[in-house]
């Protein structure tokens, strides 16, 4: 997509957007930056200001995007347990779609797997993986990242933290690779979202029996095990709902990290090899690394889109939006807003405040609980591969192939060639 005039020439998700979705943005935040997408009550929310303004009033705004978005409502999967909207303090929704107390609740317990204590732990696990990975290709003077390392490494790195066989990395791995589950499946086509029902299903059985063996026999030192005992301690039983609830919530904690970390990273040398000079910068000095992440999570958010749900008739920057209206942030639009970012196109290592201010891990109470895990793993996949890699550049078959989802963006493949 490029030079358009006004958001309504492009069609919104179609293929192209995909390829180069700038320009579309662009468009939005000079000419219409609340777009109502055509017939729908659904907008989206394309500059910095408002979208900051969305993350911070969940009170007009709930994270329970609804059942068009997300499979199942509210409302339904309560009546399974046979509670009602106005009396369930506790539900079996995942902390992402859950808005106020609730999901601070659930979010402290979670965020217990990226504790301080926990990442430093399992720092060595993720170095001695990095280099086994980069082993297996080092002397070939060529590898194809996505697969050989941006992929298996946040995959083996999760299962390790969450205490799951390695051997599933792989199953882990196929299923991530798919369009997402979550906050877009409205844009899934319907054949796609029953195949991908069928391995949720399948994943579900899995994870669930996981939970019930931690709660079982629960494990020394083990974040699983630690989180369903809080669960159970606050909830006095382990019942079905809180069943229901460990599983979902498990899942969201495995799959979340995957393939935005794995985007990350190739991205990441996506730009390096985009902007040179700023490779260069990097390479002597690693204490750019960390900038260097913060700088590409705002030029290519590998996560683009988050979906919210109006709870009443509400004005957005001079736009009413009716209650039960989906409003759609769009982080990458809001990290490439001149009137928040100067140049906002240029990958620049080392803009001031960036790590607050850029939208690659969202904002406002949502904001990425595993961003200290995703930082880790860059952070220590670059080091290793600016040590053992000399010279990279791309190698000559890269077609630059994008991922085919308006959910994430990043490339298919990556060549590189480098000197062994
Ligand atoms: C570079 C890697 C990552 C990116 C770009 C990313 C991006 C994001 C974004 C934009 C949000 C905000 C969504 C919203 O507003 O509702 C989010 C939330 C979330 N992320 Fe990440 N994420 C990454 C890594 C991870 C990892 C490693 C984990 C798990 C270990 C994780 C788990 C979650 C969860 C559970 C939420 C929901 C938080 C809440 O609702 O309070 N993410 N992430």
């Amino acid at each position: 997509v490029s030079g358009i005039r006004h958001p309504s020439e492009i069609e919104f998700p179609r293929e192209e957007f995909t390829r180069c979705p700038y320009a579309f943005y662009e468009a939005m935040r000079r000419e219409e930056p609340i777009y109502r997408i055509p017939g729908q009550d659904a907008f989206l929310v394309s500059r910095w200001e408002d979208i900051a303004y969305v993350a911070h009033h969940p009170e007009l705004f709930s994270a329970d995007a609804g059942e068009a978005a997300q499979g199942v409502s509210r409302d339904e999967m309560l009546a399974r347990f046979g509670l009602t909207a106005g009396e369930a303090d506790f539900t079996p929704l995942t902390f992402s779609r859950c808005d106020g107390a609730e999901h601070r609740a659930k979010r402290v317990l979670a965020a217990k797997l990226v504790s301080r204590e926990r990442l430093a732990a399992v720092a060595p696990f993720v170095e001695r993986t990095a280099h086994g990975l980069i082993d297996a290709f080092a002397g070939r003077g060529e590898v194809e990242l996505v697969s050989e390392f941006s992929a298996p490494l946040p995959n083996l790195v999760i299962c390790e933290l969450l205490g799951m066989p390695q051997d599933r990395a792989d199953l882990f791995m196929r299923i991530s690779q798919g369009t997402p589950p979550g906050s877009v499946s409205r844009f899934i086509p319907p054949g796609e979202q029953t195949a991908r029902r069928a391995q949720g299903d399948e994943l579900r059985e899995y994870i669930r029996s996981q939970v019930l063996d931690r709660y079982r026999h629960p494990r020394p030192d083990d974040f699983l095990s630690e989180f369903v005992a809080a669960h159970v301690e606050r909830r006095g039983e382990l019942d079905e709902l809180l069943l229901t609830y460990l599983t979902s919530e498990a899942s969201t904690l495995l799959f979340g990290g995957l393939v935005t970390t794995q985007h990350l990273i190739t991205n990441t040398m996506w730009l390096l090899l985009r902007f040179p000079e700023e490779h260069r910068r990097v390479r002597e000095d690693r204490s750019l690394i960390r900038p260097m992440l913060e700088e590409s999570l705002r030029v290519e958010a590998p996560f683009y889109i988050t979906e919210v749900r109006a709870r009443q008739d509400t004005e957005l920057a001079g736009v009413s939006v009716p209650a039960g209206a989906s409003v759609y942030k769009i982080w990458p639009s809001g990290n490439h807003d001149a009137a928040k970012f100067d140049d906002p196109d240029t990958f620049r290592i080392g803009r001031p405040e960036l790590a607050k201010t850029h939208l690659g891990f969202g904002r406002g109470a949502h904001l990425c609980v595993g961003a200290p895990l995703a930082r880790l793993e860059g952070e220590i996949a670059f080091a290793a591969l600016l040590d053992r890699l000399r010279d990279v550049r791309a190698a000559p078959q890269n077609t630059y192939e994008p991922i085919d989802t308006i959910a994430f963006r990043s490339l298919r493949e990556l060549h590189l060639e480098f000197d062994p």
